[in-house]
């Protein structure tokens, strides 16, 4: 029978979440601790204070709930690992902010026995470990770094089912934390690393990076392809038949965002910019991200008559199965439009509140109908499913002029030209009504 533990799990965001309800649902015991007091009282009251599809149901089991204990302190309890997994943001600089982490350490510093493993899930930029030791009190043998491949929409899914576990061990590893870190962690169902804590900064980071480099690579070609008149989506099907390139983690759009890919992208550069590299890819791909959202933002401006009229976007969370809004590509193209006096009505099915709080001067409004009436282009911002099945026929007459953009290439653009819609989407071949005259000027 394999062994339970009692663990404290700090920070309750959306990897804290997916940590502690995978270790709860195999029958681990977890004090949660969280500061900050929605999250926490949404969870004390039962809820999940995050939108998680696989999350919902899972903590919604009683079983899995009763094995967890949300608190705002770390308790005094002994655990048998503390796991840290608060934020590391981006700051102004593009630089992690660690002053979560800082905190989170230093608290956890007094509670935690000798022996006892303490692991931090947070991402770390590379090179960080000199502080995290520090802060965590000097002894850096019972100290981990496992950094988490937790992709959201399936965060619980990446965490009970992951493509590796890597390990990350400070000078002079104590055996035994770290075959508790193992024991705990570790997966008998893909492959488990054990390497120096740089080495595992450098594979999450290198990762999320190299994600965003084909990313960055696939909007660059959907670019291409609207100028040259061709389908990104053929052109990329066809490139991904080479089994050494692949289909996967290819979907064009507008431009790609979230709380890891944007950071990490950064993170790399600058980490590498300070040792004197230049870091000339992964710099190449953050402009090249901007500035395809800059384009959008450009080519929503063309579809309106004389720039003027209002615009509806639909979908405010960075990716569809979220309600996280960080670095959302659909809310930096609203900021734009914004700010060239456009009006701008959202509407996300989730992530509506926090947009609404994140970008001041958004009207959020409670459905996609009520964005529509009165707009006169439509832009689907995010991918989710449901704008697929609106009842596109009815709703046209309510807007000012039957016009969709489609930054994620989700309705089918016959069927919308067939309905009487102007209809034009990333990467696609020829965009019939719409005024496509280039504009200098940057929104
Ligand atoms: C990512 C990584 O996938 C995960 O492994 C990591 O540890 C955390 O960061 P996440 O940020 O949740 O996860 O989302 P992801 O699904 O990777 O999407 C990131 C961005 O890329 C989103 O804006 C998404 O819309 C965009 N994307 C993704 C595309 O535009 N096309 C794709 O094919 C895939």
């Amino acid at each position: 029978m394999p062994r339970k533990y009692h663990l404290t799990v700090v920070g309750a965001g959306y990897v804290g979440l997916a940590t502690a309800i995978g270790l709860a649902s195999r029958g681990h015991s977890i004090d949660l601790v969280e500061v900050r007091n929605d999250r926490l009282g949404a969870l004390q009251a039962g809820q999940l204070p995050i939108h998680e599809p696989g999350m919902d149901a899972a903590f919604a089991n009683p079983e899995i709930r009763g094995r967890i204990r949300p608190g705002a302190l770390i308790p005094d309890e002994p655990s048998d690992a503390v796991l840290i997994c608060v934020g590391t943001p981006m700051d102004e600089n593009g630089r992690s902010d660690l002053r979560q982490l800082q905190g989170a350490l230093e608290a956890a510093r007094p509670h935690i026995r000798a022996g006892v493993p303490l692991v931090i899930r947070s991402t770390l930029p590379a090179g960080s470990s000199e502080s995290i030791v520090r802060w965590s009190g000097g002894d850096s043998s019972r100290l981990f770094t496992n950094p988490e491949f937790l992709a959201q929409g399936r965060a619980l899914e990446d965490f009970l089912a992951p493509s590796r576990v890597v390990i990350g061990t400070f000078p002079g590893p104590d055996a035994q934390a770290l075959s508790v870190v193992e024991d705990l962690l570790g997966s008998d169902t893909c492959p488990v690393m054990v390497v120096s804590v740089i080495e595992a900064d450098l594979i999450k980071n290198g990762s999320n990076a190299y994600l965003a480099l084909k990313l960055s690579y696939a909007n660059e070609l959907a670019v291409l392809c609207e100028e040259l008149g061709a389908d990104v989506i053929t052109v990329i099907d066809g490139i991904g038949l080479d089994p050494r390139l692949g289909r996967g983690y290819m979907r064009p759009s507008f431009g790609f965002g979230g709380s890891c890919l944007p950071k990490d992208l950064r993170s790399i550069t600058n980490v590498g910019r300070d040792l004197g590299l230049e870091m000339h890819v992964t710099s190449a791909a953050s402009d090249a991200n901007d500035a395809h959202q800059r384009r959008f933002a450009r080519r929503i401006v063309a579809a309106l008559e004389s720039g003027k009229g209002r615009v509806a976007m639909l979908g405010l969370a960075f990716k569809a199965g979220t309600d996280d809004v960080r670095s959302s590509p659909s809310l930096r193209v609203a900021e734009l439009l914004l700010g060239r006096g456009i009006e701008v009505v959202g509407y996300d099915p989730h992530a509506g509140m926090n947009a609404a709080a994140a970008l001041p001067g958004l009207r959020v409004v409670a459905t996609a109908a009520e964005a529509l009436q009165g707009s006169s282009v439509a832009v689907i911002g995010t991918e989710w499913p449901e704008f697929r099945q609106l009842d596109w026929r009815a709703l046209g007459p309510t807007m000012a002029s039957q016009v969709v953009i489609d930054g994620r290439r989700l309705l089918d653009g016959p069927a919308m030209t067939a309905l009487g819609f102007s209809y034009a989407a990333v990467g696609a071949a020829g965009v019939p009504q719409i005024n496509r005259t280039k504009q200098s000027a940057r929104p």
